[in-house]
């Protein structure tokens, strides 16, 4: 099993450029199903998601040319695809959900085996399954108590779905579905993350007719086919803000080039609640954490435009490190708190209560031998490595390799003491 030995090391200082958005990326390749046509992606991002999301469409009987060396992939579903997407790849990656919709519209059934609930949370679909049903698909209720979606559609029929919580899987799967079905649906509380939006102007791009993404109403008008198209994924909003956190806490100062602030405004306000400078400028945002001191701060987690869950754990790194006590909530997954023991084997000392956790700040850590809880987490732990006294080692990597392309090269490019080393 692969490892990081990560020391500690001088402020990160330079440029680093962000990649194509992981979360983009996979429902947009899962879209690609909804033709027959070729579709071209670029700005993909070379990750193991990607690589799963990949196989699952060669398996479901698609053609993929993949080339992440030029973070291309294009892909052409023609002719007859399967129904069924195979448990191993499913298991490996939640998001292989996405093709739910697709599945359904190409061949008149979906059957996915649902993995069981991952380690930050139950992740359940009934929201997804909610919206299928009210487009008209019906679920065989008695294998999805074996955990087993089994899904049949002859057609869909547009209607209004309220979302009982603003999911970004429902979200995208039942815009995906209701592009194809007859008629008008009108999906309220919708999610409004940047990635849905990437998602609805690549299926606009098709030729459906979806307004309102990025609100919390989307209304989609159904169309009878859409037609291969090629698309620029948007930058990973995720990736840029871990970069951005770790020059804040390393008190150092990196230009952080192809990111959009507009994504980032949670994070960007409390990086400055923290005493860091963010300068937008033409060529990317520059944080410096090396011109005042870096303070505590509270912090909520919310669907966009709210803090993202995906950086509570990269910013609870700097909080261990911040002059002051922090709270940190968590509202959107039930259990993701898992990354607080790895820091306190640090000496970050956090108490957690629910979905709160107290974060004391102003720690001198010290290396040790930590875990990537999940893959967030694993980015977080090494940005610990990089402040705390002697070495940290990090196991349990794959889940980094799932979400930040070249990481290692990244973070050394900037003056990080890391090595990934195979054991
Ligand atoms: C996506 C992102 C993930 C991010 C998350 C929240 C991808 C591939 N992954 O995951 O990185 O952390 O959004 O921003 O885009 N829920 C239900 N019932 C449902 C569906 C969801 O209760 O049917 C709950 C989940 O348990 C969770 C919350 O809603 O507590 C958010 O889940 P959701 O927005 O669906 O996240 P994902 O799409 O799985």
């Amino acid at each position: 099993m692969a490892k990081f030995l990560v020391q500690k090391s001088e402020p990160l200082t330079g440029e680093v450029t962000i990649s194509g958005a992981k979360n983009a990326v996979l429902p947009i390749m899962a879209a690609t199903l909804l033709t027959e046509e070729k579709c071209e992606i670029k700005d993909v991002p070379a990750l193991r998601d990607v690589d799963v999301m990949c196989q699952l469409l060669e398996s479901l009987g698609a053609s993929v040319d993949k080339r992440l060396d030029e973070n291309v992939v294009e892909i052409k579903a023609e002719g007859d695809i399967a129904f069924e997407a195979p448990f191993d790849l499913v298991k490996m990656m939640r998001a292989s959900i996405l093709v739910l919709g697709a599945l359904l519209l190409r061949t008149g059934r979906a059957v996915i085996h649902l993995p069981g609930g991952c380690a930050i949370g139950k992740r359940p679909v009934e929201l997804h399954l909610k919206g299928l049903k009210a487009l008209g698909v019906n679920v065989d209720e008695e294998q999805l108590k074996r955990g087993i979606i089994d899904a049949r559609a002859d057609s869909l029929r547009g209607t209004t779905i309220y979302l009982d919580f603003p999911s970004v899987g429902a979200t995208e799967v039942i815009i995906m579905a209701a592009a194809l079905a007859d008629g008008t649906t009108i999906l309220e509380n919708a999610a409004q993350e940047p990635e849905i939006v990437d998602l609805a102007n690549f299926l606009n791009k098709m030729g459906a007719r979806i307004k309102g993404a990025g609100t919390d109403t989307i209304k989609v008008d159904g169309v009878t086919s859409l037609k291969g198209v090629s698309h620029n994924v948007i930058p990973d909003r995720i990736e840029a803000g871990t970069f951005m956190v770790g020059a804040a806490m390393t008190r150092g100062n990196v230009l952080i080039k192809n990111v959009v602030p507009d994504h980032l405004k949670a994070v960007i306000a409390k990086l400055k609640e923290c005493g860091a400078s963010v300068e937008m400028g033409e060529d990317g945002i520059r944080v410096r954490g090396d011109e005042a001191e870096i303070t505590s701060t509270d912090i909520k987690t919310l669907p966009y435009p709210g803090f993202p869950t995906d950086m509570q754990s990269p910013f609870m790194a700097l909080l261990t490190v911040a002059k002051g006590p922090s709270v940190v909530i968590e509202t959107v997954f039930e259990n993701r708190f898992m990354h607080v023991g790895e820091f306190n084997r640090m000496g970050a000392n956090i108490k957690v209560n629910g979905n709160c956790s107290i974060i004391p700040g102003g720690k001198s850590l010290k290396g040790a031998q930590v875990v990537a809880t999940d893959l967030r987490a694993g980015a977080a732990v090494v940005l610990t490595g990089l402040v705390a006294e002697g070495t940290t080692e990090v196991s349990q990597i794959y889940h980094v390799d799932r979400g930040y392309e070249k990481f290692v090269e990244k973070l050394r490019a900037l003056g990080a003491n890391i090595m990934r080393v195979e054991e």
